[in-house]
């Protein structure tokens, strides 16, 4: 474990009073903080902040802390729209009421309270008197007051030691997804593997979500601080320190108290996650290496041959013409023989990715370079485009704060679309990742050479720049896990963007603005909802992209590891995403491939991907290895439209797709810690195999009814919650569907579109023995086509599906909210599966729609396709009965 500077206590001695507290215009409440006792540790304080508070929502509370006298760097307003904190003293000045003596400021569940002097406040819950944050020092040494510098700022807040936190990424956690004591957690996006264990990884979410169990009951809340500078966020069990570079307080609190709330307050701030279209559903094949087309051709073929799902085939830079974004190889990938390919795999309903990065090779004769040039798009240093050194070899880097840069990538883009009609972007090396660090020339007497290999070293003839305060803060944060220069193997952060941002300042929203300029540019050109997948994320990605967890190994660790990551990113609001399954690098073992495709079918974004220098690892590369991807991957394409809904649910209300179990369980604390299997939705539980030589897997179950999926017998039901030692040889996962629920399947297929037209099944799930239940489900459906996934779109259909049993009859009916997707393409449903019947097992008699079925006790019933599919029927039908 990296070993991380420890809070200087003589800071601790300083800190602000409050010198004045008045109402603001907006309904929120501002004040100026005066610093009680300079000192000069990490450059001289700012004399005098302004405090800006505001219950935004009933449920979000903003405290705005920053320079009352300077405009400081904050995460653009454009990037993330939200409120704009009031300018400065003249609000203060114009304030209608003095409310000196005020200490509390009360919104409808959360409290904000501050101490005058030294300047503290907490952050109380209503409901039940808890305190969510209290910046105030505990009075030991471990942290101290608030310190606000220009390129430091420190802010802390205690905790109870019964917390349970989560979040504060991207970073890979060898003690699961709970924030582990003393682990360090810094934010500033960098380009190193993500086998690098507890550093700063490619993205920066310097927001977490704490869940406290108050007898019994729980609360979760989530904290986030809107800052993209670099930051060492110091977690010690009963407290927590912000050691911040940069930028501003812009702390926002979302009252929960449940963790779905949480994220839906969440994601109403940040942006609600990015509709996928269906395709993305279904499993994605990559690798590095594709030396040209024929093999690429082979791999479609193989899959089919193996009759393994497919649905979209990907080109990682092997297409392109000396490792340049938007050009082909005319050798390797022929554009008319590419185009032949991509109208063959469209015509079944098959999908096509490449991969473009943000380095744009410094070349005369290349377009793309030379329209760049002429725009004047790239980032600056000293009047000249910052020098750095990718794939292509020597590049510069669009800097996309800048309006124009936007239009010139859209330009790029469409024109690259008229090339190949592409289906999705993929968009690397975004943190941004540079193989050279520090100020670089071209040499003079050798060529830079392009490509893997020799392409990795830095060809470019560079020295380091320290002299300034941006690229040499007074505080070092732990970048790279080594407390590396934070200049190094990036852009250098002395480096100047539009209207004069500093790389300093905007280093970790690189990709994230590169997001939103792919999104835009995709939108115009295909008319769709664009798929993109980004390796560099910030705050707010998720409305525009998917994210992978990057270069992860093929071992049985970063196998487990892949699911924390994966839970974290839910909460995030970046809900689309996976790992590399069978891992990057180096060759998987047999074994691995076998559990780690029993894991990555079910992982939100299902993508085989590897290094140029593995062997090849497609499923289909070992026997034992497809058999696995069949069963698990048939599963997958089964309930697509179970993840077609959740899909809906995350994009309307920040809903992650993959949760962990305490999203469900939030009471059953006996969960919270738990990082080895995960719950796609809120019912249905995987419960993998993370260890190499084992045939069972020992999972927790929540209390309730469990019934598997493969095997509809297996049902695991407790009052209070049970391990159980499931069996797992090498084909099987174990999937578990809790009770209560109507989980809507359809037959499989080996491609989305196929699958998508087969007759559906719900699966009604009652607790397991009860005379009475109820059960509930959800199921939406629209043409993927659109860019908009929304109710009243003309084009939707969404529909409750409820089910009750009493007395030996099970009643099932639909509550409408939409039905104008055109069902009426031959949709049936053509199954519906009760399980967990009283003793007395099948009912005796069933009801649908209100109206009595017979036929009941082999539960098949092909009659329910008129009631719930025909489109011109769904709209009128009602809840009919109870
Ligand atoms: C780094 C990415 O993380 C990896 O997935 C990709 O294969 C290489 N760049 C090459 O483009």
């Amino acid at each position: 474990m990296a070993v991380m500077p420890h809070a200087s206590n003589h800071i601790s001695q300083t800190g602000y009073r409050l010198i004045s507290i008045e109402e603001t215009p907006d309904g929120g409440i501002g004040g100026l903080l005066q610093v009680k006792q300079s000192n000069k540790i990490y450059g001289p304080d700012i004399p005098l902040l302004q405090l800006h508070v505001k219950h935004e929502t009933q449920d979000r509370l903003r405290v705005h802390i920053t320079d009352a006298e300077k405009q400081r760097w904050e995460v653009p307003y454009n990037l993330l729209p939200r409120e704009q904190a009031p300018a400065l003293k003249q609000t203060i000045g114009s304030s209608r009421k003095n409310l000196t003596t005020v200490r509390e400021y009360s919104g409808s569940e959360l409290i904000f309270s501050y101490i005058a002097d030294p300047f503290s406040f907490s952050v109380k819950r209503k409901s039940n008197g808890q305190t969510l944050f209290n910046s105030s020092s505990d009075g030991s040494d471990s942290f101290g007051v608030m310190v606000f510098k220009d390129q430091y700022l420190e802010i802390s807040t205690q905790l109870p030691n019964d917390a349970s936190l989560y979040g504060l990424g991207e970073n890979t956690q060898p003690h699961g997804i709970k924030l582990f004591p003393g682990d360090p957690y810094t934010l500033y996006t960098t380009d190193i593997s993500a086998i690098n264990l507890n550093a700063d990884l490619y993205g920066s979410h310097p927001v977490y979500m704490d869940l406290r169990n108050v007898k019994g009951q729980a609360y979760a809340h989530a904290v986030l601080l809107l800052n993209s500078n670099g930051m060492d966020i110091f977690y010690r069990g009963t407290s927590l320190t912000y050691k911040i570079i940069g930028g501003v307080f812009d702390l926002y609190f979302f009252s929960g108290p449940s963790p779905l709330a949480v994220d839906d307050q969440y994601t109403s701030l940040i942006g609600r996650p990015a509709a996928m279209p269906y395709w993305a559903f279904g499993f994605h094949q990559c690798r590095w290496g594709y030396h040209n087309l024929s093999v690429v051709e082979d791999v479609v073929e193989n899959y089919k041959k193996a009759q393994i799902p497919l649905d979209v085939i990907w080109n990682d830079d092997d297409h392109m013409d000396g490792h340049k974004d938007f050009t082909l190889n005319p050798n390797n990938y022929p554009r008319p023989k590419l185009l032949a390919f991509l109208e063959k795999i469209h015509s079944i309903g098959m999908k096509y990715i490449v991969i473009i990065d943000p380095g744009i090779g410094v070349n005369s004769s290349y377009g793309v370079y030379q329209r760049g040039i002429v725009n004047d798009v790239f980032i600056k240093y000293q009047g000249e485009p910052y020098l750095a050194q990718v794939w292509p070899g020597a590049v510069n880097f669009p800097d996309f704060l800048n309006p124009k840069t936007v239009e010139w990538w859209g330009d790029e883009i469409r024109r690259f679309h008229e090339l190949v009609p592409v289906d999705g972007l993929w968009i690397d090396m975004n943190e941004a990742s540079n193989f050279c660090s520090g100020l670089c020339k071209i040499p003079k007497d050798k060529q830079c050479p392009s490509g893997t290999g020799p392409g990795w070293v830095c060809c470019l003839d560079c020295k380091n720049i320290t002299e300034t305060r941006w690229d040499d803060p007074p505080y070092k944060i732990n970048a790279s896990g080594l407390q590396v220069p934070i200049g190094y193997k990036t852009i250098a952060t002395s480096a100047v963007h539009y209207n004069g941002v500093l790389e300093y300042d905007a280093h970790s929203i690189y990709g994230f603005s590169q997001a939103i300029a792919t999104h835009k540019a995709l939108q115009d050109v295909e008319g769709k909802r664009p798929f993109i997948l980004s390796r560099s994320t910030y705050v707010g990605s998720g409305k525009y992209v998917a994210h992978w967890t990057g270069d992860n190994q093929g071992t049985w660790e970063d196998l487990k590891y892949s699911i924390s990551t994966m839970i974290n990113f839910g909460i995030f609001g970046v809900p689309m995403v996976g790992s590399d399954i069978c891992g990057f690098y180096p060759a998987p073992t047999e074994e691995l491939c076998n559990r780690w495709i029993e894991v990555g079918a079910f992982y939100p974004f299902s993508r085989d991907h590897a290094n140029y220098y593995s062997p090849r690892q497609e499923l289909y590369q070992w026997d034992s290895v497809a058999q696995s991807a069949r069963n698990a991957l048939g599963m997958r394409y089964k309930i697509l439209p179970y993840l077609y809904t959740l899909n809906y649910e995350a994009h309307t209300t920040g809903a992650p797709i993959a949760r962990p179990l305490f999203f469900s369980f939030p009471d059953y604390s006996e969960c919270y810690g738990l990082s080895t299997q995960f719950l796609l939705g809120s019912s249905l539980m995987i419960s993998p195999v993370l260890e190499q030589g084992k045939s069972q897997v020992k999972a927790l179950f929540p209390p309730g009814s469990w019934y598997s999926m493969f095997n509809m017998t297996q049902i695991f039901t407790s009052s209070g919650g049970q391990y159980v030692n499931l069996d797992a040889p090498l084909h099987v996962v174990n999937v578990h569907l809790y009770q209560n629920s109507i989980l809507p399947m359809q037959q499989g297929g080996l491609i989305s579109k196929e699958a998508r037209m087969t007759p559906f099944t719900l699966v009604v799930t009652f607790p397991a023995g009860a005379s009475d239940g109820r059960a509930a489900g959800k199921l939406f459906l629209d043409d993927d086509e659109l860019q908009e996934m929304k109710l009243a779109s003309g084009s939707a259909t969404y529909v409750n599906i409820y089910a009750t049993v009493s007395q030996g009859t099970v009643k099932l009916w639909s509550e409408v909210q939409e039905s104008k997707f055109a069902l009426d393409k031959g949709w049936k449903i053509g199954k519906v599966t009760v399980l967990g019947l009283g003793g007395s097992g099948a009912p005796s008699s069933l009801e649908v729609e209100g109206e009595p079925v017979t036929g009941a006790s082999n539960i098949k019933l092909s009659s329910l396709e008129q009631k719930y599919m025909t489109n011109s029927e769904v709209g009128d039908e009602k809840k009919r009965s109870m």
